[in-house]
C-alpha cells in the first residue's frame, strides 16, 4: 500500500535536443524504471502543451505508452496536470476566447484526458501551483483563475471526478513542505472546498529542495494537519539540489547531506498515515531538470549520470 515513484523523462523533456525521448530510447533507463519503482509520473507528457498541442488535436501516444509500461510492471500512475499556469500551448494562452469558451475548453480537456485514462490513474494533480509565495491565488499568470475566477478550481475537481470517480484528486505545489503562508492558503482552501462537498482527496508537496535553504523540519507536522482533515497526502517531485564545486562533482559531505534530506522526506511521509505515495522527480542526473533551471546547482537525483547509485539511493532503500 505504499508507492515509491519517479517522474518519467520522455517526450516534451527539457533536454529533448540532446536526448530524444529517454523513456523510449535509453535501455538502461527503462530497465531501472521498470524495476525500482511502483509508481510513475509523466514528467511532461500529460501537460497541456504536450497532450493538447492544437485546439482540436490531442497527442496521447506517449502517455499511452507510459501507462502500458506501468501496467506491465505492476506500477500505478500519477497524472500531472490539469489546471496550471505553466506549459500551456500558445493557442490557449494567446487565443482570443470568451469566458464561456474558455470554461468549455477546460471542461472538454479534463473530460477527455481524465476520461481516456479512467481507472488507470491512481492520483491526479488536478490543480498545480495555484498560489504564490504570499498565499495569494495566481490571478495574474494563471489563465483559468484570471479569466474565470477562483471558482474554476472547484469545477476542475468536479469535472475530473465525474470523468474518473476512482482517481484521487490532488492539489500539488512547491514551497509548501513546511507550514507557511502558501501551505496555510491550501489549508484554508481545502477546508472550504470540503465543506462545499467538492471532491478533493489529497494535498501533495512537490519537494524540490536545495541544501542552500535547509530541510523543512516541519514537513511531517504540515502533512499531518492535512491528514487530520481527512485528506491523503503525498510527496510528488522530490529532488535535492546542491551548489556544485568547480569540479562539477559533489563532495562526499554534500552527498551525505543530500542522503539525509531524502531520508527525512521519506520518513516524514511514512510517519503520516495517509501519505502513501512518495515520488522523486527523476532518478538519474542524466535527465534531471535541475541544472537547466537552477544556475550553479545540480546533482539533485539519487543516481549519477551514469546511473551509479548515490548515498541517497541507499538511504531510501534502507528506510523502506
Ligand atoms: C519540469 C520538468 O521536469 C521539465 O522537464 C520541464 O521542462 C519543466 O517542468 N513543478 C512541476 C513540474 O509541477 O511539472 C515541473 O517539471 C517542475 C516543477
Amino acid at each position: 500500500g505504499f508507492y515509491v515513484g519517479t517522474a518519467v523523462a520522455g517526450g516534451g523533456h527539457h533536454l529533448e535536443q540532446d536526448y530524444p525521448d529517454p523513456f523510449t530510447h535509453d535501455k538502461v533507463y527503462r530497465k531501472i524504471l521498470g524495476k525500482q519503482f511502483s509508481s510513475v509520473s509523466p514528467e511532461n507528457q500529460m501537460k497541456w502543451d504536450f497532450i493538447h498541442p492544437e485546439r482540436d488535436r490531442y497527442r496521447f501516444e506517449e502517455t499511452d505508452a507510459i501507462i502500458d509500461f506501468a501496467e506491465r510492471h505492476r506500477q500505478v500512475v500519477r497524472g500531472h496536470t490539469l489546471l496550471w499556469h505553466s506549459q500551456n500551448p500558445a493557442w490557449l494562452e494567446e487565443g482570443d476566447f470568451t469566458a464561456e469558451e474558455l470554461r468549455e475548453i477546460l471542461r472538454e480537456h479534463i473530460t477527455t484526458v481524465v476520461g481516456r485514462y479512467a481507472g488507470r490513474i491512481q492520483q491526479w494533480d488536478v490543480a498545480n501551483e495555484i498560489f504564490d509565495e504570499e498565499g495569494e491565488l495566481r490571478t495574474r499568470d494563471n489563465i483559468w483563475i484570471r479569466e474565470l475566477g477562483p471558482g474554476i478550481v472547484a469545477d476542475a475537481f468536479r469535472w475530473a471526478h465525474e470523468a474518473d470517480p476512482a482517481a484521487k484528486l490532488f492539489f500539488n505545489d512547491y514551497n509548501v513542505e513546511g507550514v507557511n503562508a502558501k501551505s496555510d492558503a491550501y489549508y484554508a482552501l481545502v477546508q472550504e472546498l470540503l465543506a462545499e462537498g467538492v471532491p478533493v482527496h489529497g494535498f501533495a508537496v512537490q519537494g524540490h529542495l536545495s541544501t542552500r535553504y535547509g530541510f523543512p523540519g516541519d514537513l511531517e507536522r504540515n502533512l499531518l494537519r492535512f491528514d487530520e482533515l481527512g485528506l491523503e497526502t503525498a510527496v510528488t517531485e522530490l529532488d535535492v539540489r546542491m551548489d556544485l564545486p568547480a569540479s562539477g562533482r559533489p563532495t562526499k559531505a554534500q552527498l551525505m547531506q543530500q542522503a539525509d534530506y531524502y531520508d527525512r522526506a521519506l520518513s516524514a511521509c511514512l510517519a503520516v498515515e495517509g501519505c502513501n505515495s512518495f515520488t522523486i522527480w527523476g532518478f538519474t542526473d542524466k535527465y534531471s531538470w535541475v541544472p537547466t533551471f537552477f544556475e550553479g546547482e545540480g546533482s539533485a537525483t539519487v543516481m549519477t549520470e551514469k546511473f551509479v547509485p548515490k548515498p541517497a539511493f541507499f538511504a531510501l532503500r534502507s528506510t523502506l
